[in-house]
């Protein structure tokens, strides 16, 4: 009798860990938000059979890194190119994924021509808001009802919460951003429509963009979520740090979302936490010491600094609705290359061999338990 009942404990027991080596982001945390992950053209094309086996197991979500930007969709005027984009939506559709586009209207990746005339002046206003309305329009009418969410205006503002000076801004004014949301709204009524940036963790910043959504709800114009990316750091941001802006925007009425997920171990090349892709900082070895491989201990606290993350997001359950990561294995990561070039850097929950680290097993334990 003893023994039954011994057999019948080790073998529950044996389950229990069987089921929770299984776990899988997706169902650990499906409870709570979408784990999703951004994808290059070498993981949407099969190409990459290792890293398409981790995006069809672990993620219900997918970004499209590159392939949806201005410069590849519409390099030249009146020229789209949506070989790359198509693969990736019809990829997203095939695995039953909640597919975002990103991103609509940024300062960067966007060629010259879009804010000149023909002898390279800058365009008038109504010339500007013409091709914004008309690249939305075809966008994101070609993948209406299958993209279910777009970023739409991406990086709007300084670090000190003050509106970005890009183009958009100086030609067109304060206006662009709300413009963009209502063309993309008309091009797709039903899709959802967010704003998308960095760095929202620093008070002058959320700030500015706490004003900049709050004039949007009032104007009524059509926003449904705000991204905060989470290009993160070791020791930045606190998790105090991390709850402001989810506690903050979901008091406006918005759903908030974790976009651009990754933790850089290295050392910071600069003092900032911008994620701003112009900055560029010179190669040193210094700021490269693991190019063979991260010590134990950087690995035990990597992983810790993931779990105390996602423990963070699911005990916003509701209010946060997506984390996605920036990339799928460290291999991948724009991180190796910015803002110092050809870095070995570790930012995410799968190593270069594309096996889980053990961040990606403490992210798995740190996930809500479900009732039995
Ligand atoms: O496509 C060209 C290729 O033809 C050329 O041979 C190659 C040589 O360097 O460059 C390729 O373009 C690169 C492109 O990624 C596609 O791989 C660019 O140099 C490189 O600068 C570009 O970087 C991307 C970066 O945005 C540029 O803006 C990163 O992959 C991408 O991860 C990054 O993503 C941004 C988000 O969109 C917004 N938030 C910040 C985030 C990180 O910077």
């Amino acid at each position: 009798m003893r023994n039954a009942l011994w057999f019948a404990v080790v073998s529950v027991l044996a389950v229990l860990a069987h089921a929770q080596n299984q776990s899988t982001l997706k169902d650990a945390y499906k409870d709570c938000f979408m784990v999703g992950a951004a994808l290059n053209p070498a993981q949407f094309t099969g190409q990459d059979q290792a890293e398409d086996a981790i995006i069809k197991t672990q993620f219900n979500t997918i970004s499209p890194e590159n392939v949806l930007k201005w410069e590849v969709v519409h390099p030249r005027p009146g020229a789209y190119d949506f070989s790359a984009a198509d693969k990736y939506v019809e990829f997203g559709q095939q695995n039953h994924m909640f597919i975002i586009g990103h991103t609509l209207v940024w300062h960067s990746q966007v060629p010259k021509w879009v804010f000149e005339d023909d002898k390279g002046n800058p365009v008038s206003r109504d010339v500007l808001l013409d091709r914004m309305r008309e690249h939305i329009s075809k966008v994101v009418g070609r993948y209406k009802g299958r993209i279910s969410g777009w970023d739409v205006v991406n990086e709007a503002l300084n670090e000190d919460g003050t509106m970005r000076q890009s183009p958009w801004m100086k030609i067109i004014g304060e206006d662009y951003i709300e413009k963009a949301f209502r063309f993309a709204h008309d091009a797709d009524p039903d899709v959802q429509l967010y704003y998308n940036d960095y760095s929202l963790e620093n008070d002058a910043k959320r700030k500015g963009a706490l004003e900049l959504i709050s004039k949007l709800k009032a104007k009524g114009v059509p926003i449904t979520g705000v991204g905060t990316q989470g290009h993160f750091h070791m020791d930045w941001p606190s998790i105090e740090e991390v709850e402001g802006p989810i506690v903050d925007f979901s008091k406006l009425g918005v759903k908030v979302m974790v976009t651009e997920l990754d933790i850089d171990v290295l050392p910071q090349a600069t003092q900032s936490q911008t994620a701003d892709v112009s900055l560029k900082v010179a190669a040193d070895p210094k700021l490269n010491p693991y190019p063979n491989g991260l010590p134990e201990a950087v690995q035990q606290a990597l992983a810790k600094r993931y779990a105390d993350l996602f423990g963070t997001y699911a005990k916003h359950c509701g209010a946060v609705t997506r984390v996605t990561l920036w990339g799928v294995t460290d291999k991948d990561s724009w991180k190796n290359n910015w803002p110092v070039r050809d870095r070995t850097n570790y930012p995410l929950l799968f190593d270069r061999n594309a096996k889980p680290k053990p961040a990606f097993d403490a992210v798995i334990q740190r996930a809500p338990k479900r009732p039995s």
